[in-house]
């Protein structure tokens, strides 16, 4: 699944991507796992805390950059429900950046086109974080330049329970036939409904695992790895990854099929 794991940070490529920037193929949709927030920190001798603050502010430059770029669709993983296994205080301490990220980030994002989207369990999330999140959910940006989507309280395999609980009370109650079920179906009852499959995943700070994250919509999607810890991403190295994922020959299981002419 991993066939071209990049290492390579050093951001070398950026002049000639820019000069590029209208012949390259760029992915619709980028999903992030943000991760080594308290690897940072600890290195540091900081708190664990501090590496998620300065990993918040992270996410905003990449909101930004996403926007700069053209990406219609960013997903980001930053709460899964194996999380709440972490000490109280550095749950609460996630939980409180949530809640002043959604409050002071929401409006100025709405305004620039940011769509919002929660992936998750809303229900086991503290009252404050549903209601912002409801309160986000309500009042919406009218234009979706980019769809930003907040894994919080996720898991996939809880995802395709979700889904799979959704579809089976539909037969059960005779609304659709055993033989409807599709693939579509399954899709357009996950979480993600609506959005694309990612064409391209980015995980920071090295490993090499998926995580639970996106695991049926991620069937196809581009690998990119980097050791960068989250907190020292940044937009150049973005940037970086949006362009060795243009030149990533996609195959969807076939042969010598360009993404650029496959619609997904
Ligand atoms: C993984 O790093 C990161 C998280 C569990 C939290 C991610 C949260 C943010 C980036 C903050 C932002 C945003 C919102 C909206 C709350 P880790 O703690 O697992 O790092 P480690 O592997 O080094 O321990």
């Amino acid at each position: 699944m991993v066939s071209d794991i990049s290492f390579n940070d050093n951001g070398q490529h950026h002049k000639n991507y820019s000069e590029n920037k209208n012949e390259r193929k760029l992915p619709e949709h980028v999903a992030i796992i943000m991760d080594g927030n308290g690897r940072w920190a600890q290195k540091k001798g900081l708190p664990r805390s501090e590496g998620h603050r300065e990993g918040a502010i992270r996410l905003r430059e990449i909101i930004h950059a996403s926007l700069e770029e053209g990406i219609r669709y960013l997903t980001v993983y930053a709460f899964s429900k194996e999380n709440w296994n972490r000490p109280v205080t550095e749950v609460n301490s996630i939980m409180r950046l949530a809640e002043y990220f959604f409050r002071k980030e929401f409006n100025k994002l709405k305004k620039e086109g940011v769509f919002f989207k929660h992936l998750g369990d809303i229900y086991g999330l503290p009252d404050n974080i549903k209601r912002i999140i409801d309160e986000m959910h309500r009042n919406n940006a009218k234009e979706r330049r980019l769809t930003l989507s907040i894994a919080f309280n996720y898991s996939g395999r809880s995802e395709i329970v979700s889904a799979t609980r959704k579809i089976a009370s539909l037969v059960a109650d005779g609304k659709i036939k055993l033989e409807d079920i599709n693939e579509e179906l399954i899709s357009n009852n996950l979480y993600t409904s609506g959005i694309p499959d990612p064409d391209l995943l980015i995980r920071t700070s090295g490993e090499l695992r998926i995580s639970n994250f996106l695991l049926w919509q991620s069937a196809y999607t581009e690998i990119w790895v980097t050791k960068t810890l989250w907190p020292d991403f940044s937009p150049r190295l973005y940037r970086k990854a949006l362009e060795d994922y243009s030149k990533r020959d996609r195959k969807f299981g076939g042969i010598n099929i360009y993404h650029s002419s496959v619609k997904q």
